[in-house]
């Protein structure tokens, strides 16, 4: 049985002070029955993951370096966000795929950085809008699929994250005739390659718009083993009825 997992992505928001929020979080989910993971910009990660250590949170980042040390200023390696605090780190997320051109042979070394350092990595995929309307959804999800996630991935170290570009931070969600067809595809995608047994370990997130009024439909999906939540990861009061919503799936 696959554990579902709540996932949070506060992108390039929140100050200390805005941690509140996860204290909130831990308070309205005392016990929560699915796993709970936030992604915080890295200036956070040290704080919060001391302030959640007693609670089943997880802590996450959003990015990491290929190389394990060395002359990139300004990055970070994953065995950093590791002594941070980190458990996981979303990789080949579409804003940096775009913002920063990272292709997926990249966030598969990115994968296997996070995989040395002991991080679960959050492996996103996902069409533009661009791409779905020529028809290539799925030849564009299989391609980044078998590129960026690495040999060496299990359903303990890695995630996939199906969030279509087109629906990130725009209130546009998917349907759920959209998210079972691309869910399907990945989930036989995945036994394709690793076998039943790792293939069907793998957790598969939607991504894309999650709230708290469409979540139910989103989680009674087949093949979707939790959300990852941008905006509304950002307070207590969007993201505990998301967890209650996957909770109850
Ligand atoms: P959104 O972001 O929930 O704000 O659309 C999701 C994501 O980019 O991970």
């Amino acid at each position: 049985m696959r554990r579902k997992l709540a996932a949070g992505n506060w992108k390039m928001n929140g100050l200390l002070a805005d941690l509140g929020q996860l204290d909130r979080i831990m308070a309205a989910c005392p016990a929560p029955g699915v796993d709970l993971l936030i992604c915080l910009p890295a200036t956070l990660i040290h704080t919060a993951s001391g302030r959640s250590a007693s609670h089943p949170l997880q802590v996450g980042a959003q990015d990491c370096h290929r190389a394990s040390a060395g002359a990139h200023t300004g990055d970070i390696a994953a065995a950093q966000l590791a002594d941070a605090g980190a458990t996981a780190v979303i990789l080949g997320h579409s804003e940096r795929r775009a913002d920063h051109h990272e292709d997926s042979a990249t966030v598969r070394a990115k994968a296997e950085a996070a995989q040395a350092a002991g991080l679960i990595g959050v492996i996103c995929v996902g069409e533009t809008l661009a791409e779905r309307d020529a028809g290539a959804t799925l030849d564009v999800i299989g391609a980044q699929l078998d590129a960026s996630v690495p040999d060496s991935a299990t359903g303990d170290n890695t995630v996939i994250a199906y969030e279509p570009v087109w629906a990130i931070g725009t209130g546009r969600i998917a349907t759920t005739d959209q998210i079972a067809e691309v869910h399907g595809f990945i989930r036989a995608r995945l036994i394709a390659r690793f076998g039943a047994a790792t293939g069907q370990a793998f957790r598969l997130l939607y991504g894309g718009s999650v709230k708290p009024d469409n979540a139910a439909q989103i989680f009674a999906v087949p093949e979707v083993d939790g959300a990852l939540v941008g905006g509304a990861s950002l307070t207590a009061e969007d993201f505990c009825p998301i967890i209650a919503a996957l909770d109850a799936s």
